[in-house]
């Protein structure tokens, strides 16, 4: 997709940035290459949701670097901020964090538009999905008062794995869709030749509307 100087979108390259995390200075996109990640930022360190929310993620990381996809934090506080943090969440929780958090002075969240101008020194709950290409995939906002789930997010991770490797879509609540079970979504027949063998396949309701299994 072509480049614009605002915030990254949908379909963009995650811009290059190089970011002080509780792990030392990083590049990011660079040092996740050839994995999927997912970066999220929260209010601020010490507040009790975005305490929850570094428990449910830190323990859900095994699932997600066992679909090659890692994880990195960020909110405008200073690193010694985010490491008393997590050694409270690992002294009082049992819960060592072992993903990286990035210490942003505001540079980072300005320009990937995490901030909301009404409070400058806050990062919003956002969320960004980016593949093994460095391309932005999908990106989320919460409110303050809603923790995020992270179900939701090994979903979306095994979703988009599915969809690239079979050129499919999934469908509402997949892999629990209401009609189609964990089936998967055809892209639409594109041509008339297409479409009328469509009408006839295993798996149509009509010539737009076909569900597959997914590929083992
Ligand atoms: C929290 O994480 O608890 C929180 C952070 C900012 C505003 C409100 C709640």
């Amino acid at each position: 997709m072509g480049e614009h100087a605002g915030i990254p979108l949908i379909g963009d390259k995650f811009p290059d940035l190089t970011v002080q995390t509780t792990h030392g200075k990083m590049t990011i996109p660079e040092e996740f290459k050839g994995k999927w990640f997912i970066l999220f930022s929260h209010p601020a360190d010490f507040t009790p949701v975005c305490t929850t929310e570094f428990y449910a993620f830190q323990q859900r990381y095994p699932e997600f670097k066992a679909l090659n996809t890692e994880l990195i934090g960020l909110s405008v506080d200073q690193v010694f901020s985010h490491i008393k943090w997590t050694e409270w969440i690992n002294e009082n929780l049992d819960t060592k964090i072992e993903f990286p958090i990035i210490a942003d002075t505001g540079e980072v969240a300005k320009r990937l538009g995490l901030v909301h101008p009404g409070s400058p020194t806050h990062t919003v709950r956002a969320v960004f999905f980016v593949d093994p290409e460095s391309t932005v995939r999908a990106i989320m906002y919460y409110p303050a008062e809603l923790g995020r789930n992270f179900d939701e997010f090994l979903r979306m991770i095994k979703g988009f794995q599915v969809s690239d490797k079979q050129g499919v879509a999934m469908p509402a609540n997949w892999p629990n869709n209401e009609l189609f079970g964990d089936d998967v979504i055809l892209p639409p027949a594109s041509n008339e030749e297409e479409a009328e063998k469509r009408r006839c396949m295993e798996g149509c309701l009509d010539w737009w509307l076909c569900h597959v299994p997914v590929e083992k």
